[in-house]
């Protein structure tokens, strides 16, 4: 299935988003603040990742993608950087059964050859578990950037023989990590900071932003619904006004302005 570009056509969107994209931080301070190590908050963070995959599934929401590790996370230090590779070698081995049971199928996007072959083919055999299923999609970004992935998208479509002149958005988007996805139609940042961190730059263009102090290990369903309540307050224009909007949702007037 391929998917429109929003800055082409104007997508479909409901009252729950369909694609929820999430940048998971905050579990450094909250096991600070607890003067526990930084790996126990990413431990904790997992436990997060459980319950918000079933939270979302059990909402409807078909595409989950979470951002665990950035291309600048090997800037940390060299024993948080391979606590974070055992932890997502561990939970890619104890995950991925019960992701299958539950029907959730699952991809991780991102430079991923940099974790070794070991790690590479844990992706592969998860991925494989999991492709037939058609419950929620879950997606994990590890090394991954925006810039990385729009750059890779740029090379595959040149190394095609795609020219100069026939480089559109659809062409673009269709090599895209994540070409098998909607945009996201809602971003949730936790840990309190207002930025995207080069996660999904791209898809990010018409996505509704949304910004909690909670802190990753603490966000729980009433954090979630909080988000989502949030989501359904906007109003999703796409570049047009919003008396447009309003008529397009009215029966009577749609044919007007459609
Ligand atoms: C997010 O939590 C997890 C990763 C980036 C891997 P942080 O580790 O960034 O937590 P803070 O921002 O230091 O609290
Ligand atoms: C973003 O969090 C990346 C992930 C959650 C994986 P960071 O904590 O690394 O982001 P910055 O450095 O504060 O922007
Ligand atoms: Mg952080």
């Amino acid at each position: 299935m391929t998917y429109t570009s929003s800055t082409q056509e104007v997508p479909e969107h409901g009252a729950v988003p369909r694609h929820l994209a999430i940048i998971m931080d905050g579990n450094g301070r909250w096991a600070r603040s607890r003067l526990l190590p930084r790996i126990a908050g990413h431990r904790r963070g997992l436990e997060a990742v459980r319950a918000t995959v079933e939270n979302c599934a059990e909402r409807g929401i078909e595409f989950l993608t979470l951002f665990a590790f950035s291309s600048e996370n090997w800037r940390r230090p060299a024993e948080e950087v391979a606590l974070l590779i055992q932890l997502f070698q561990s939970a890619l081995t104890s995950e991925a059964e019960r992701l299958h049971r539950a029907g959730v199928r699952l991809k991780i996007v991102g430079d991923v050859r940099r974790f070794g072959r070991k790690i590479g083919l844990l992706i592969e055999q998860a991925e494989k578990l999991t492709a037939q299923n058609r419950g929620l999609t879950l997606t994990i970004a590890a090394n991954y950037g925006g810039r990385w992935d729009i750059l890779q998208a740029l090379s595959r479509l040149l190394a095609a023989g795609t020219t100069h002149g026939s480089i559109d958005e659809a062409a673009l988007a269709a090599h895209l990590a994540m070409s098998y996805a909607p945009e996201p139609d809602l971003f949730i940042r936790t840990g309190g900071e207002q930025r995207i961190s080069n996660f999904l730059l791209w898809q990010l263009a018409y996505s509704e932003l949304y910004f909690s102090d909670t802190l990753w290990p603490d966000f729980d369903a009433a954090a979630l619904d909080l988000a989502i309540a949030s989501y359904r307050s906007r109003e999703r224009r796409f570049g047009r006004t919003s008396e447009q909007v309003a008529a397009l949702a009215d029966p009577a007037k749609r044919a007007e302005v459609a």
